[in-house]
């Protein structure tokens, strides 16, 4: 896709499509907007009034002006409330336009939407996010993939002065963001311990990264041995990857950070097997963490800050066979913690103890895992966001912050230590399950016996790795979360 700026305003601009927002209980049309009414003898107030057009968040609307003057077709978008617009309003309304502007087979775009804050560097790099990921489409399993004919070749923004620096890091992060959809799309066949560590060996190779893979002899002899993370490892066919990406800033660096996730290819519960409607066939999607970790280090490789990165994911798929763990067996993890298997589905939290017992050991500022550790989670906070936990308030502060620029929900939830009671076992340290009330809460506390001192946080995204239907820049299926989120907090960091 081809970006540029224009200092034109929707006035001079000629081409296929012109897309542009009314905020909402805007009564009058702007100056432009009047002119341009004129221009096409007031039938852009009249379809307004036709549609009933609001103004209201997402809504659309067309009005083809003919093949003879500057533009092909007007491309409306309700804005919502103008004290509400923001960044991710931005990203979104552009999201909804591009994906308006392929419909109507428009093969140059115009946008002229406002800029949140007059920040024209933030406005630029919001609509090439929302352009790329609107149009994002995954035709790789198709025998015949749709024409792509159709889709915009070039988008212009108007009224802005020259911004490639805010475009290079909109495009790096959709495609960031896009990497994380395709692995977390794809089935447990293609994307798995293997393909994927050939993934982060490719992003090493690209941003200059570096790559280290433990194999499982290598997690045998760390700390105390993997115990956690190869128990749920057994019962799989294919060897486990434990993952490590570090990208390095070439002066001294300003910080230290680390990004773990979740990397189960395939969840099938294990011994505990997930039964009829448990959404087994889903499970592929049990890496969603480890997918976002791996689309951030690819944006980081290329956006370069001054801030050391390790990204890591222990990955491996939850099956069953004679070698599976037992319901009940005692597992030793790397700090030499032991682990009663109360049930084999609880199987993240075994192979995130490890990760992040081995993430530690690294000498951090700070650690953040991201996990689809919990279906609880998604009953207590449904599919649009993810839970945050954590030992320190400065960092919750960061990646709300981080969150909210990126228009990925977040919500603080508690550590609280009453609960532990639930997760201690008869026999061994810890239990990896709970009792039912807060089992998202036990699970995130289960985690944190595994990080002694350095700041840490836990987002379980459970529910926002996948979308049933289109919202705003996300269309149906993997949604790539937590790439931007991760992103905006290590560049702001
Ligand atoms: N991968 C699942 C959690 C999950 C559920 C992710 C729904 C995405 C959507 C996890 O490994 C799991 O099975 N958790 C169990 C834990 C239970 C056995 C304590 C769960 O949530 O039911
Ligand atoms: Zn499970
Ligand atoms: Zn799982």
């Amino acid at each position: 896709m081809d970006f540029q700026t224009t200092s034109k305003s929707l006035l001079d601009w000629s081409g296929d499509g012109l897309g542009f927002g009314l905020f909402e209980e805007a009564t009058e049309l702007t100056a432009d907007l009047a002119q341009l009414n004129q221009r096409v003898a007031g039938n852009l107030a009249d379809l307004i009034i036709e549609l009933e057009f609001k103004g209201k968040e997402g809504s659309t609307g067309v009005l083809r002006v003919g093949s003879q003057g500057p533009v092909r077709k007007l491309l409306l978008i309700g804005l919502g409330k103008q004290g509400d617009f923001g960044a991710d309003k931005l990203r979104r309304a552009s999201a909804t336009l591009a994906r308006l502007a392929r419909k109507e087979k428009l093969k140059t775009l115009a946008l002229s939407l406002p800029l949140p804050g007059g920040d024209q560097a933030l406005a630029a790099q919001m609509m090439v996010e929302g352009v790329e990921l609107g149009l994002y489409q995954d035709q790789r399993f198709k025998s015949e993939p749709e024409d792509k004919s159709q889709t915009p070749e070039a988008v212009v923004f108007l009224g802005l002065e020259p911004q490639a620096a805010a475009i290079a890091k909109g495009q790096a992060m959709a495609a960031g963001v896009n990497l994380a959809r395709q692995l977390v799309a794809a089935p447990a066949n293609v994307v798995n311990p293997v393909t994927l560590a050939q993934t982060a060996a490719d992003i090493a190779a690209q941003g200059g990264l570096s790559l280290e893979v433990l194999e499982q002899e290598e997690c045998e002899k760390f700390g105390q041995g993997m115990g956690a993370f190869l128990g749920v490892a057994r019962a799989s066919d294919l060897p486990p990857k434990f993952i490590h990406l570090t990208y390095k800033p070439t002066g001294t660096p300003r910080r230290k950070l680390a990004i773990v996730g979740k990397g189960l290819t395939f969840d099938s519960g294990g011994l505990n097997l997930k039964v009829a409607g448990s959404g087994i066939e889903t499970m592929k999607m049990d890496m969603g963490g480890a997918a976002a970790v791996l689309g951030a280090a690819q944006v980081i490789g290329q956006l370069q800050p001054d801030v050391e990165v390790h990204f890591i994911s222990a990955v491996t798929e939850n099956m069953i066979s004679g070698r599976a763990l037992h319901p009940g067996d005692v597992l030793t993890a790397a700090n030499g913690k032991t682990i009663e298997v109360g049930n084999t589905d609880a199987e993240g939290r075994l192979t995130l103890a490890d990760a992040l017992v081995f993430t530690e050991s690294l000498k951090v500022d700070a650690i953040v895992d991201l996990a689809t550790l919990t279906g609880a989670c998604v009953v207590a906070l449904g599919d649009e966001m993810a839970g945050l936990w954590s030992t320190s308030k400065t960092l919750q502060a960061e990646l709300l912050e981080a969150a909210e620029l990126a228009g990925e929900k977040l919500w603080p939830m508690p550590l609280e230590e009453k609960y532990l009671e639930g997760i201690k076992s008869p026999i061994a340290d810890w239990k990896n399950v709970g009792p039912r009330g807060g089992g998202a809460i036990t699970a995130a506390l289960f985690l944190k016996q595994f990080v002694q001192e350095t700041p840490w946080a836990h987002l379980d995204v459970a529910g926002p790795v996948w979308a049933d239907k289109e919202n705003g820049c996300n269309g149906a299926g993997a949604t790539g979360y937590g790439v931007r989120t991760l992103v905006n907090w290590v560049m702001s960091s």
